[in-house]
């Protein structure tokens, strides 16, 4: 091997160092796996958006897509990564969940691109609380789902001359007509995740925001024994009525297609459903489809924030992780991703009149005082995971087996509740 001059060497070693430092990003850092769950066309189209943007910044976006509605098989999938020591450098975590990794250590701080994009001023408040873990920003926000929404077909409504219902009890009297005229009123899985986000839609109507915050966020035994629960659930038993006999469990893509195709008249779902529907780009949201807030729930924005997080690992990929988190909150991303997404940004200084008018209701109920904003829980905005998958459990139980009581299901969510405040400071 020849030697090199000293001299020589040491010149060698600074133009490394320089062309490491002025490559708009290096070998390692020109690509970031990204771990999500959106595998349905129109999330796929959404997911396309970023990757696209992130193309153009040199960046390629490696996907690591796992199938499973509300992100259950996602949120497994990263566990089991993170402890092989083998975790993508993008991660999609949502709601409490931030928490919960931010306080491990292992999210990547994106303070400096916080600020450089003002967030704290462009973010509505929520989200701006939501990505913030002690003081450090830790997720990147993409944009907000309205889980209070009802979906339905016009050509179903208007061919029976029936208008979509504000209430359960309205509800409950064009249920019947649809039914006579061969239509499903009500789209339905029976997994668990969708039987759940159709209840917590029936508990906010039904018991209102403060009952909900006290059941789903603060786990009070005492609430169970509200009457207005037990009310939930036998309306949720009751509705089965309402759905396929029996019910099948569906991917919620299926649902929207059964919706589509105006064999099923309505559907409770999030508004990611509204990018299935059709593409909104072609303005069919608004005419073959239409959608109101659940039934009496009128009143409130049960929401769903969907964020990227950056896992801090050797700090190889930092300066490609903090390019994806500026992409990400920029306004005009903002605005391609959630028109596709079915979702509303997550800034304040956006144009509502170029939102679809289910889009524009959403967007406005949640940053004015049009709405109350009411935590998620089945998408973890209101609790942690291995509590909300618990509640949840119990919840898809009581719907499952027609012999059990409210009385049952109220027993059994407590002696849950009871575990999970023994370890809750409250
Ligand atoms: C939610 C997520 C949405 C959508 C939905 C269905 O948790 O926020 O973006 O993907 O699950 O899987």
């Amino acid at each position: 091997m020849t030697r090199l001059p000293t001299n020589l060497h040491r010149l060698a070693a600074i133009a490394c160092l320089l062309a490491a430092a002025s490559a708009p990003a290096r070998a390692a850092d020109a690509a970031l796996q990204v771990l999500h769950w959106w595998t349905s066309a129109s999330e796929r189209r959404a997911a396309d958006v970023l990757a696209r943007r992130l193309a153009d910044e040199g960046i390629e976006w490696r996907d690591a897509a796992i199938p499973g509605g509300a992100g259950l098989g996602a949120a497994k999938v990263l566990r089991s990564r993170v402890l092989a020591q083998n975790a993508p450098e993008v991660n999609q975590i949502i709601g409490v969940s931030i928490r919960e990794w931010a306080e491990m250590g292992l999210l990547l701080e994106l303070d400096a691109v916080a600020a450089n994009g003002q967030w704290a001023n462009a973010l509505f408040p929520t989200i701006h609380t939501l990505v913030r873990q002690r003081g450090h920003v830790v997720a990147a926000p993409l944009g907000i789902h309205r889980i209070n929404t009802l979906h339905f077909n016009r050509a179903v409504f208007s061919r029976l001359g029936l208008a979509p219902p504000a209430t359960w009890a309205e509800f409950e009297q064009i249920a019947p007509r649809l039914q006579a005229a061969g239509v499903q009123p009500l789209a339905q899985s029976s997994e668990p995740w969708q039987v759940a986000t159709l209840f917590e839609n029936l508990v906010l109507a039904d018991g209102g925001a403060a009952l909900y915050h006290e059941l789903f966020v603060r786990h009070s035994v005492q609430a169970l024994a509200d009457p207005r629960l037990a009310q939930a659930l036998l309306r949720l038993r009751g509705l089965k009525r309402w759905m396929g006999r029996p019910v099948q469990e569906q991917p919620w893509p299926e649902l929207v297609r059964q919706l589509a195709r105006g064999e099923a008249a309505m559907l409770v779902m999030g508004d990611w459903a509204k990018g299935e529907l059709s593409d909104p780009r072609a303005g069919a949201a608004d005419t073959d489809f239409g959608c109101i807030t659940a039934p009496g729930t009128a009143r409130y924005h049960l929401y769903s924030v969907d964020t990227l997080t950056m896992l801090a690992g050797d700090y190889q990929h930092s300066a490609a992780q903090a390019t994806l988190a500026r992409l990400i909150a920029s306004p005009a991303v903002q605005a391609e991703y959630n028109l596709v997404k079915g979702s509303v940004t997550v800034r304040r200084d956006a144009d509502p009149a170029r939102m679809d008018i289910c889009a524009r209701q959403s967007w406005t109920a949640f940053g004015q005082a049009g709405a109350q904003q009411v935590p998620s829980l089945v998408h973890r905005m209101a609790t942690d995971e291995a509590s909300k998958d618990a509640i949840v459990a119990e919840v898809h139980r009581f719907f499952s087996n027609d012999e059990a009581t409210p009385a049952d299901a109220q027993r059994r969510l407590a002696a849950v509740f009871r575990a999970l405040r023994s370890r809750t400071p409250q």
